[in-house]
Parts: structure tokens; C-alpha cells; sequence
């Protein structure tokens, strides 16, 4: 049966890889609505090494909440606690976690390339959950699932992804998985936070650099955060300015088709990318991005985990 050995990004992964695991977690985010389904035991007997060198609330507790829901162990490492603030190397930490037969490790960490580096060195399987402004593989994925099940289809879309570009690993997995799968992708932001060559985001993406021509008769309008931890130096004037001229409001939205859904992968900052009204309007599928991210998470662990 065809699965995943690692997931290391959008770049490296099949179309028919993605469509499979999207298929899998649709059905996954359905049982999960069942209470009488919730728990499998698919995964019993495994464990899974969660990983995080970076912030993240939404990523590590779902991929905590998929591992166990498939019955496979799961522990959290926080560097903070463990012997990496004593200096300890991040191959060295893998190395032992790995000797100690973990079936995967999810990892983030603000170095682009890290999955990869490690997913050379060792026999369990790597999932990237979000290297650097590189990529976020499951975030890419949980946005096409939802984007499905609220559309009804993958392709033929206009998306509109807006913000920080230039340092959101978010925005170039979407960019590259909506564009391979047939959508139009407009990036929209300031021009210090688009990236200087959009076509290495793959095909079917343009880049505006106001946020009307970009919403304007799109059906998915993606709000993004400033990813200030990455910037070197400030790269707006004032939040209430980006507000003003980036912040998706009722008014910028009217530009867009008239069901046209509101993403954002959050965390969200409130008033500056997003008006809240917006944030917790009927348009709004921002926790249904949450919802499909324990199943796609899921899907992949249990691909990821197979014997
Ligand atoms: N979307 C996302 O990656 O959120 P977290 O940083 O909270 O995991």
C-alpha cells in the first residue's frame, strides 16, 4: 500500500501522496465528530517524539491529540527542559531519542533545512512541523482540506494569500500545493514582505502589492501574521498602519466573491491583520483549519508510523 516515509515539505510531496493523505483525513475528521469513533488502535505499541524548538499551540497539541487518538504513545520534549540547554547538540538529542525507538519525530525549529538534515541520519520517520520560513507541510495540508470540504473542490479557485510572504513558511507550502492542484494564488503584502521571485512559489501565483486587487473576486482570502521573530529590524511602521493598509476588514472583503471563506492559520493577531468581526463572522472557517489539523495530522502519523 502506498504511504509517506517522512513528511519533509509540499515540495517533495506527490500530488497523489497529498490527495491521498487529504482523502484519509477527511474521513478521520468525520469519525471524529462521533464520539463513539474518537480512539483507533491503529498506532498502539508506537511513539511519537513531538519536538519543538519554536512556540506553537495549535501544531504541537494536535499532533499530540492525532498520535493519541490513533493509540500510539506520545511525548513532548521542550528544550527548554531538557539537556539541549546544557548545550547538547540537536542531531545529539534525535540520536537519543531515536536509540530509545521512537517511530517519529515531529520537529520545528527556526532553521530552514533541519527535517531534512535529520531525516538523513535516522531510521524513524521525520515530520516537519514548520522549519524556518521554509515550509509547514500539515498546515498546507489542513488549509486544502478545509478549503475542500468548504468549497466542495480543489481547483478552479482564486486564493488570495495576504501579508508577511517573504517570511511565512505557511504561505509558500499553500502557495505550492493550491497552485499544482489547478487554484489561481494571488500574494498580496508590503513590498518589504513579499518575496523578490514569485515563480520559484510554483505555478498559477502573482503578486499584488495592494489587498483589493488581491481579494477582488477571490473565493479564499488567507490572512497572514506579521512574523516579526523573523524579521531583522522593523518591517512596518505602526500595527495600527498595517491595519489600515493590509488588514482585511468588511469593507476590503466586499471585493471578494460573495461566499468567499476567511482563513487564517493563526496565531491571529486581532485588529492588525484581521478585524475581529471578520475573525468570528459567519465567513469565518478559521477553527475549522483547527478541526481538520488533528485529522490530517492523523492521516499522516498513521502513514508515517505503518510498519
Ligand atoms: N498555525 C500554526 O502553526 O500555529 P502554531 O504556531 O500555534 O502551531
Amino acid at each position: 500500500m502506498a504511504r509517506i516515509q517522512h513528511l519533509l515539505d509540499i515540495e517533495g510531496l506527490s500530488d497523489a501522496d497529498a490527495l491521498r493523505l487529504l482523502d484519509r483525513a477527511d474521513v478521520l475528521l468525520e469519525e471524529a465528530r462521533g464520539a463513539d469513533t474518537r480512539k483507533s488502535s491503529l498506532l498502539r505499541g508506537k511513539t511519537v517524539v513531538n519536538l519543538f524548538f519554536e512556540a506553537s499551540t495549535r501544531t504541537r497539541t494536535s499532533f499530540e491529540i492525532a498520535g493519541k487518538r490513533l493509540g500510539a504513545d506520545v511525548i513532548n520534549v521542550s528544550p527548554s527542559a531538557s539537556s539541549v540547554s546544557k548545550g547538547e547538540t540537536l542531531l545529539d538529542t534525535v540520536l537519543n531519542i531515536h536509540a530509545m525507538h521512537a517511530d517519529a519525530v515531529v520537529i520545528r525549529h527556526a532553521a530552514e533545512g533541519v527535517p531534512h538534515f535529520l531525516a538523513r541520519r535516522v531510521r524513524c520517520a521525520v515530520v516537519n512541523a514548520g522549519d524556518g520560513a521554509h515550509e509547514h507541510p500539515t498546515q498546507a495540508l489542513l488549509d486544502a482540506l478545509t478549503i475542500r470540504r468548504a468549497k466542495g473542490t480543489l481547483s478552479g479557485l482564486t486564493v488570495a494569500i495576504c501579508g508577511d510572504i517573504s517570511r511565512s513558511r505557511v504561505a509558500r507550502s499553500n502557495a505550492l500545493l493550491l497552485g499544482r492542484m489547478g487554484n489561481t494564488v494571488r500574494l498580496a503584502g508590503p513590498r518589504t514582505m513579499l518575496p523578490v521571485r514569485a515563480d520559484a512559489l510554483g505555478v498559477g501565483v502573482s503578486v499584488h502589492t495592494d489587498l483589493a486587487s488581491a481579494v477582488r473576486g477571490a473565493d479564499v482570502v488567507m490572512m497572514l501574521r506579521i512574523q516579526s521573530e523573523r524579521a531583522v529590524g522593523a518591517v512596518t511602521s505602526t500595527a495600527r498602519e498595517y491595519s489600515r493598509t493590509f488588514g482585511l476588514n468588511p469593507r476590503t472583503l466586499a471585493g471578494a466573491k460573495a461566499d468567499a471563506i476567511v482563513m487564517h492559520p493563526g496565531p491571529v493577531n486581532r485588529g492588525v491583520e484581521l478585524d475581529p468581526s471578520l475573525a468570528d463572522g459567519p465567513r469565518s472557517v478559521i477553527l475549522d483549519q483547527v478541526e481538520a489539523g488533528v485529522a490530517v495530522r492523523m492521516a499522516v502519523l498513521a502513514e508515517a508510523c505503518a510498519a
